[in-house]
């Protein structure tokens, strides 16, 4: 039996890892590729192979995870910039542009990305896309006061949108208390026109799409892993 979309992440983020040098101060993304990085990293450090590296966790699930394995972290406000960080992706297209947010981690994981020398994103061969919008929405993070008028806005746009909710209904918060609308434009020829759009709102604090910030792809798939760069920031 061929390998499944898990055991693909969990390849990728072991490549990533080995990316990682002794005395880095490395971002920890969101979302299941990034938690198996930080197991990874941990690991390492644990044996000896890394010593002295810090992460700075995008949520507060990957500081519990980090926390729950030994990772040493550290905190943003200590820093001048992240060495490399690791970050999964929702959908990646031929310039190594991205949809993120889909664990809802978007507005933290956008500040880390823009502050890091390195970008190192971690996808199975599924979250590859000739156009962004194919897959997945863009999820767009707005404060709770006033959603509804973001809402009809983002639609002005031509998106169809949908408020993200949990299971049970409520609606779903991001760790700042904010709220979260998916916003499906179909496939998105220009996407740093459609960002600078869904920007012009003031209870917009952020949205998905992450241009011009991915230094490597990795990608895991049936045929191996690949390994995509841009030059780096
Ligand atoms: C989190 O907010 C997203 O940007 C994630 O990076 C994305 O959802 C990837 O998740 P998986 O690693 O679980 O596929």
């Amino acid at each position: 039996m061929g390998k499944d979309v898990s055991e693909f992440k969990k390849e990728a983020s072991a490549y990533a890892v080995e990316l990682v040098e002794s005395g880095m101060v490395v971002g920890l993304g969101h979302g299941s590729t990034s938690i198996h990085a930080v197991r990874y990293l941990a690991e390492k450090l644990k044996t000896g192979k890394l010593r002295n590296v810090k992460g700075v966790p995008c949520s507060f699930q990957v500081e519990e995870e980090a926390m729950r394995y030994g990772m040493p972290l550290t905190r943003l406000e200590d820093l001048s910039s992240i060495d490399l960080t690791i970050d999964g992706a929702d959908e990646v297209d031929p310039n190594l542009n991205m949809i993120k947010g889909g664990g809802g981690a978007l507005l933290r994981e956008k500040i880390v990305a823009q502050i890091s020398r390195r970008e190192v994103i971690v996808v199975d061969e599924s979250k590859l896309s000739p156009m962004l919008g194919r897959k997945r929405p863009i999820p767009v993070e707005v404060i709770p006061f006033g959603w509804q008028f973001q809402h009809t806005y983002l639609q002005t746009l031509g998106a169809s949108v949908t408020v993200r909710r949990n299971a049970d209904k409520s609606l779903y918060q991001t760790d700042q208390g904010n709220l979260i609308l998916d916003c499906n434009f179909g496939p998105i020829a220009q996407p740093q026109h459609v960002a600078d759009l869904i920007r012009q709102r003031a209870g917009i604090v952020e949205h998905g799409l992450f241009l011009n910030l991915a230094t490597d792809v990795i990608v895991a798939g049936s045929e191996g892993i690949r390994h995509l760069k841009r030059e780096p920031k």
